[in-house]
């Protein structure tokens, strides 16, 4: 997965060279600078230095292991001898700083989050990376470690509260290390920081019309003379992919599939047949599999396993349909809408932790994917790009801009418990407002690493009028309380009530009440098309417990983001959230209405 396609078809092009050290952050490091038109390229560690040399500048990304770990990931020391620009960002600044004669020693306190760093007045105040910066500003970290002397020739040019070398600098050699992200959307200035590193590197020039160019040669290319047999799942990404090998190969060398899983959303189905069809794409396929998906998930309750068997099934329907279509599988490759951020979270980068593997990644593909059977059009693509590069096709607007919506649809949105968890010891939140932890666990990601943990929630009066005060509750109490990743807030009651938890995992019934508590909540989004536009993503989670048996809550989770690798909680009007949670609540099994408050990290977008 390093080498873009890009740089694979380009003769030589300048890029910048972005070393994986595991980080999530690594592609989107990557794709910031790729929208700054500049050329960027994804490189494991172990690179030979031999192999840098039409690289214009390297970036160290960051990675979940400390330089002191046995197996942390080392790179060619030789690439501080090449008279190229080099960025160290978190681990790639402790690597940098260890290889270059300093020293890197774990923290006090580990930052995660916002954080505020000064600027400070040292002589090249006005001409280093953070020149156009105000004195203070706040930045995005995440970091046990920390550098405690720097190399030679490095000057400190911000410090934080924990952290006394936040960024420093040589600006003789052009060597700059950053402890924080600037990738990161939440870290102010962090485009212009990026960019003025962009600058100082002589790289190509990249564009989307320009991957549309490339891609569809290479699609030629890599198809042949065989066909494609395409998974489209109703979201932006598969139909972009479908809709450009239509229009790369002709309808006739394309069979799109798209499965009814039966953790579709509400519509959605005719809703994509309708859409496809007016751009004249026909050679869609719909094949009604949910029996199948509802046997197979039945009893399923862990996470991982879940999205296992969401994908072990989707093949199975996909192969059957092939063989029942009478396709010959030797003269059809399997395609799928896969994008990066797809690729990233599943550890297929060899230092990333797992946090997820999406279902689009599980072994049975993997393996296709080394033989050659597979082919990804967009795997190189942000979501942005994936956008761009729809509109570009000819795709409406309204379609791509759609939400997204996972490959295994409602299924990671319905949580599964097989019974209830508590804590021994409940983490105390100073506050006059009540609180419980919740009986179930959900994913986040903290530090670069997966976390299985609870989600507490809170009671107050005028529960749709959040508070400051609630809102930093999301930031502080998973950033000290080691059992909880996620902050909620009850819409519908004001006072703890007494739970009632039965166990679930994904059943029709389960998926019925979700579909329409989903649509309830779209469709209130709806109603203010800027807002809609504003959220990146909605998620409605099905929890297993109620005011009695067999009672469900909900949790809304709306959030604002670029490309899904961090995002934050989006704020929504009151009396949107009032009318949301009295039309939930009024379905019947539906007890409980919740908002979460989280941001990612901790929290994942999804929960589960
Ligand atoms: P998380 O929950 O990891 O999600 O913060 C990041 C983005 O990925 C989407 N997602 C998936 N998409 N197949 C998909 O096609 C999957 O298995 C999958 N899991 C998560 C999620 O909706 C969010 O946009």
């Amino acid at each position: 997965m390093y080498s873009l396609r890009y740089a694979v078809s380009m003769e030589h092009p300048r890029s910048i060279v972005v070393l994986d050290f595991g980080g999530q952050y690594a592609h989107l490091i990557a794709s910031r600078i790729r929208r700054m038109g500049a050329y960027a390229e994804i490189l494991p560690p172990e690179t030979s230095v031999a192999e840098f040399k039409d690289a214009s500048g390297i970036i160290l990304s960051g990675g979940p292991q400390s330089v002191y770990d046995e197996s942390s990931p080392q790179a060619d020391p030789g690439i501080f001898d090449l008279g190229i620009p080099v960025l160290g960002l978190c681990y790639g600044l402790h690597w940098m700083t260890q290889q270059l004669g300093g020293e890197v020693k774990q923290g006090k306190v580990k930052e995660y989050g916002k954080t505020k760093i000064r600027n400070q007045k040292s002589e090249i105040r006005n001409t280093g990376l953070l020149a156009g910066c105000p004195d203070e500003l706040t930045v995005w970290m995440s970091h046990g470690d920390e550098a405690v002397k720097l190399p030679e020739g490095f000057v400190q040019t911000a410090t934080s509260d924990a952290c006394i070398n936040s960024a420093f600098e040589d600006p003789e050699r052009k060597f700059f290390a950053l402890q924080f992200h600037p990738e990161v959307t939440h870290t102010e200035y962090g485009s212009e920081i990026m960019n003025r590193f962009v600058k100082l590197c002589d790289t190509s020039p990249w564009s989307v019309s320009q991957y549309h160019d490339r891609i569809s040669e290479e699609i030629k290319e890599q198809v042949g003379d065989r066909n494609v047999f395409m998974l489209v799942s109703g979201g932006v990404d598969s139909t972009v992919a479908f809709t450009l090998l239509n229009q790369v190969l002709g309808p006739d060398r394309v069979q799109g599939l798209l499965v009814d899983t039966g953790l579709m959303r509400k519509d959605e189905v005719p809703q994509i047949e309708r859409a496809l069809g007016e751009l004249g794409i026909t050679n869609l396929h719909v094949e009604d599999a949910s029996e199948e998906f509802f046997a197979n998930l039945k009893d399923v309750y862990d996470p991982e396993e879940k999205r296992g068997v969401i994908g072990q099934t989707f093949l199975d329907v996909q192969k059957r349909v092939a063989d029942d279509m009478g396709l010959n599988m030797d003269q059809w490759l399997l395609g799928q809408g896969t994008i990066y951020p797809d690729t990233i979270e599943t550890g297929s980068t060899k230092h990333a932790a797992k946090i997820k593997t999406h279902h689009n990644r599980v072994e049975a593909i993997q393996q296709m994917i080394e033989q050659g059977l597979v082919i990804e059009p967009l795997a190189d693509l942000y979501k942005d790009e994936v956008r761009k590069l729809g509109e570009e096709l000819g795709l409406p607007h309204e379609l791509v801009w759609r939400h997204p919506f996972p490959g295994p649809g409602l299924g990671v949105r319905i949580l599964c418990a097989e019974k209830a968890e508590s804590l021994s010891t409940n983490p105390e939140i100073v506050s006059d407002l009540q609180q419980l932890v919740l009986p179930v666990r959900s994913v986040g990601v903290q530090g670069d690493g997966r976390t299985y943990r609870h989600a507490i929630a809170l009671f107050k009066n005028d529960p749709f009028e959040i508070s400051d005060e609630c809102w930093s509750f999301a930031t502080s109490v998973p950033n000290s309380s080691p059992d909880i990743n996620r902050v909620l807030i009850c819409l519908s009651q004001t006072e703890v009530p007494s739970f009632d938890f039965t166990p679930g995992s994904i059943t029709p019934d389960r998926a019925d009440l979700l579909r329409e508590a989903d649509a309830i909540a779209d469709e209130e989004l709806h109603k203010d098309e800027k807002l809609h536009h504003q959220v990146w993503q909605f998620p409605v989670v099905l929890l297993p417990f109620g005011l009695r048996e067999g009672g469900q809550s909900i949790v809304l989770r709306p959030i604002e983001s670029v490309d899904a690798m961090t995002a934050n909680a989006a704020h929504l009007p009151s009396e949107m959230l009032q009318r949301m949670t009295e039309r939930i609540i009024a379905l019947d099994g539906i007890d409980l209405v919740f908002l979460d408050l989280t941001s990612k990290p901790p929290g994942t977008i999804e929960w589960e």
